[in-house]
């Protein structure tokens, strides 16, 4: 699977090479290449941002270096781009955009369950107040544009999301996770938080490990962690659990 990043900071990318997903990338399971949005400006100063229409605090991204950009990265890809006119083309025909802002579509592990099935994935790392809207409806020639928050708070860019991003769907794809059994376990899989977790010694600072846990007792032990999992999530997320138990 490939990732393609369009950034002001392409240096802000690089933890990419370390841990599991280095391995990965050197491994060639998850490639990933990074972009300098001001490669595609022909100014002397490399201009990517301009004052926004209607007045306002802020600069607004430009919308040409951005089309150059992503013209550039979809035509790297993997996944051949359909012609805009082509109306046999579907969603799966073209490459994903995700734009993340504070303003999009909740970024969920279903998402990047989804996004993990994909073999071309862009992202356009926007800065200052944001990109030019009318960029969003012209990519969608190229890809499917999808706009993503990570959650209800405001970053400062988008190279942060992107990271969590590429963390969260390069781990789902086959083999870069060495067992993939952790990955069926783990928060959110099932709609439920993960059951806490215990290693030796079982006796430690004066806290003692559960001891259904000690009881090699199997039924025991799922039915104690199944419980814990419930526990938590109605306490901590009233919302994924009121979604849990109305599934039920
Ligand atoms: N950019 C700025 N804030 C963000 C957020 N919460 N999620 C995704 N991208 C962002």
């Amino acid at each position: 699977m490939r990732f393609d990043v369009v950034t002001i900071f392409p240096e802000y990318l690089a933890v990419l090479d370390v841990s599991l997903l280095g391995r990965a990338r050197r491994e060639g399971l998850v490639d990933v290449h990074v972009h300098d949005l001001r490669d595609f400006t022909f100014d002397r100063h490399r201009t990517v941002d301009d004052t926004p229409y209607g007045g306002g605090a802020g600069m607004v991204m430009k919308p040409e270096p951005w089309a150059l950009a992503l013209e550039h990265v979809a035509a790297q890809g993997p996944v051949s781009p359909a012609p805009a006119e082509s109306s046999s083309a579907e969603p799966g025909d073209r490459p994903v955009l995700l734009v993340p802002t504070p303003s999009g579509e909740r970024f969920t592990q279903r998402f990047a369950r989804e996004l993990a099935g994909r073999e071309h994935v862009a992202i356009a790392c926007g800065r200052y107040e944001g990109i030019d809207e009318r960029v969003f409806g012209w990519a969608e020639e190229l890809f499917e544009v999808r706009l993503v928050s990570l959650g209800d708070y405001v970053l400062n860019g988008g190279e942060v999301a992107a990271l969590a991003m590429i963390e969260a769907v390069g781990r789902l794809v086959p083999g870069v996770v060495g067992n993939p059994a952790s990955l069926v376990e783990e928060s959110h899989e099932d709609g439920l938080l993960e059951y806490p977790v215990y290693t030796k010694p079982a006796d430690w600072r004066g806290r003692a490990v559960p001891p259904v846990l000690l009881s090699g007792d199997h039924g025991k032990v799922a039915a104690w962690r199944r419980a814990q999992q419930e526990e938590r999530t109605r306490e901590r997320r009233p919302d994924l659990w009121a979604a849990y138990d109305s599934e039920d």
